[in-house]
């Protein structure tokens, strides 16, 4: 599998640290120091569809194809305003795809599983050209009343178009079931057998510290084994594209690798984490600037609510 075209799109509205603290007692100085989050682009009057479709579009365009050749569209997406039908639907009619949709829900590691999917239909040769999409409004997951959590979000969507070809040279995935570290409950609608105190609304729950110990670890080790069973050295690789979550973080699995500065580029100061948008985000960034090169090796890893990891190596 090959990508060959990437695309993704932002919320216009740009919210500084400073603007936060008309809400809550934080400051500009706290949030830089912990998170390295500077700005993040949180939604006004655009919908999470219209940035998906955009980003969509934008791939598809790169990628010369049009949008009535695409296979599959394969999407990450946690949240948004409809728990059916899934996002990938909605955006196949409006970009004239006819293609079958599926969206998966695996928090912020969700492109890696999305790109893991897409290599293995195009593996078995049940899939060609495949549009992966992920579009996040996880602004829209935390409480607004909580410093410690909605400082860290912004919103945003990305989309890449791979097809078969190119070196997808391998990929692991794990999931803990640690689910106490990172979750948010939802009430659905309520039945007359309902018993009072079960259905749950809540915004999202996070134990800070022990995510932040579990991301650098696990991503850490998971990277390094890839490394290992496909035989390449840290050095070899030309980006490290991980999950934009926390600057510290970067910078943790940055030393435990000890790679160089340069081959962990970063958003998460301009986007705060977009969660499963980041590492795609991420990637059309370096493909527009023209930082990346036709057979530059890249890996990319994530890790979210689960505990999930993914990560992945691939020449562009
Ligand atoms: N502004 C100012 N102070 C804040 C604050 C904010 N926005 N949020 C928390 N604090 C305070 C806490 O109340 C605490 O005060 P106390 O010492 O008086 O109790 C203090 O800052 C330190 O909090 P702590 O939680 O120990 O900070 P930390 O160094 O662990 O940083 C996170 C907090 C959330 C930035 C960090 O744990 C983190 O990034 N974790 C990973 C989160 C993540 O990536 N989640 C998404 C996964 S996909």
């Amino acid at each position: 599998m090959k990508i060959i075209g990437t695309g993704s799109a932002l919320p216009k509205k740009v919210v500084t640290n400073d603007m936060l603290t008309e809400f809550y007692d934080t400051s500009d100085e706290w949030i830089q120091a912990r998170t390295g989050i500077v700005t993040r682009r949180i939604m006004t009057d655009e919908s999470l569809l219209d940035l998906a479709i955009t980003a969509a579009q934008r791939a598809l365009e790169a990628s010369g194809l049009k949008a009535e050749e695409l296979d599959y569209i394969l999407c990450s997406n946690v949240n948004n305003n409809y728990v059916f039908p899934s996002l990938s639907s909605m955006v196949q009619g409006k970009i004239g795809a006819t293609c079958p949709c599926m969206d998966i829900r695996n928090a912020c590691a969700g492109f890696v599983y999305v790109m893991d999917l897409a290599d293995m239909y195009i593996k078995t040769g049940r899939a060609k050209r495949i549009l992966l999409l992920t579009a996040e409004e996880p602004t829209r997951f935390c409480s607004w009343k909580q410093r410690e959590t909605s400082v860290l979000f912004g919103d945003g969507a990305a989309a890449a178009v791979v097809e078969e070809g190119g070196e997808y040279l391998g990929a692991r995935v794990t999931t803990i079931c640690n689910t106490e570290v990172l979750y948010q409950r939802r009430r659905l609608e309520p039945t007359p057998f309902e018993v009072e105190g079960v259905y749950i609304d809540q915004p999202m729950v996070m134990q800070g510290r022990e995510v932040f110990r579990m991301a650098v670890t696990n991503c850490s080790k998971e990277i390094s084994t890839l490394l290992e069973d496909t035989g390449y050295k840290i050095e070899d690789v030309k980006f490290f594209l991980l999950h934009q979550a926390n600057m510290r973080i970067i910078k943790g699995i940055e030393q435990y690798l000890g790679g160089k500065p340069e081959q962990f580029p970063t958003t998460v100061q301009k986007y705060g984490n977009t969660s499963s948008a980041s590492m795609a985000i991420l990637l059309d960034e370096l493909v527009r600037e023209n930082r990346i090169e036709r057979d530059d090796l890249l890996v990319m890893s994530g890790f979210g609510a689960g505990f999930t990891t993914g990560s992945c190596m691939l020449k562009y």
